[in-house]
């Protein structure tokens, strides 16, 4: 692996010189969180949204957040490369105490870590995935964006081997989102996506898809939606900071309408790469000082 510059504790260090405690909270109970900001030519996206989504999954696990926005800001700027698509990775675990115990630990430091890594356009972002639907088997607070991602991490590997990009997870024979991404779905010509609960995780990218429908009156709703109402939809999207708008063309070895990403695909991604392009081009015209 490249030996990147990645931040952790207020140093800058090589990545294989970054070393943490076997005795922290991260290693020993996933007792921590994370985010993933994706940043376009060096500029952070929707930076104040990821922010407070941290800030809310801090309060979620009751740790306090170690640095203000500013500081948050300062702390991954050097790791940016205005030449490339990133992603910014950001944990912060409840640190390590002296004894291995479930309940919080007194007097212990966060850990901090930051690193950046390429975003490589993911194969099938065009062309289309195939998913299949599993049992959600994940836990109540799927709002907080945690690093304990053990039933994330099985329900992907059940769809990857079944040849599948994507887990779309059902509860209570409605549809949550997907292992990591969440879900649309045209049906009868709406957009349809599950409402924000602690059933799903609040995503960034969902966000601005319900802000472009709202902008170019394409008809929405944030409505429920059973896994049979899924099967009828002409069309599945599944959408993540790293993955952008993947259109599911296959569900259950089913073809979705005719197999071929759809028309309200083609356009919505259309509309998103053109707002990427005009973040990109506002933030180029007046670069941070
Ligand atoms: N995951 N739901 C889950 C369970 C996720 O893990 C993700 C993203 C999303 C989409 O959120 P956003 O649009 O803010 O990226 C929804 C990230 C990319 C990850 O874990 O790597």
């Amino acid at each position: 692996m490249k030996n990147k510059t990645v931040y952790l504790n207020g140093q800058y260090v090589p990545l294989d010189e970054a070393k943490v405690s076997v005795l922290d909270r991260g290693f020993l109970f996933g007792d921590g969180i994370y985010e993933v900001i994706p940043a376009y030519s060096g500029h952070l996206f929707r930076l104040p949204e990821h922010l407070q989504r941290l800030e809310n999954s801090l309060a979620g696990i009751r740790l306090d957040n170690p640095h203000s926005r500013e500081q948050w800001q300062n702390i991954m700027a050097p790791l940016l490369d205005a030449n490339h698509d990133q992603y910014i990775y950001l944990q912060i675990t409840r640190g390590a105490a002296v004894k291995r115990d479930h309940a919080f630990p007194d007097n212990t430091q966060p850990t901090v870590f930051v690193m950046c890594s390429d975003i490589v356009p993911f194969e099938g972002r065009s062309t289309g995935i195939k998913a299949i639907s599993i049992d959600d088997s994940r836990w109540e607070l799927c709002h907080i964006k945690a690093t304990a991602l053990l039933a994330n991490i099985l329900l992907r590997q059940q769809a990857v081997e079944q040849d599948c990009a994507e887990a779309v997870l059902v509860k209570d024979g409605y549809v949550t989102e997907g292992a990591a991404s969440n879900i649309f779905a045209v049906i009868d010509g709406i957009l349809i996506t599950p409402p924000k609960s602690n059933e799903i995780l609040p995503g960034i990218t969902r966000d601005v898809i319900l802000e472009i429908a709202e902008q170019n009156h394409i008809p929405y709703a944030e409505e429920i939606i059973s896994l049979d109402a899924l099967k009828t939809a002409s069309e599945i999207w599944l959408t993540s900071s790293t993955r952008e708008i993947l259109p599911v063309v296959e569900l259950d070895n089913n073809r979705v309408s005719d197999g071929k990403p759809g028309p309200a695909w083609q356009r919505m991604n259309q509309l998103f790469q053109a707002y990427k392009q005009s973040i990109v081009s506002a933030h180029k015209a007046s670069p941070p000082i």
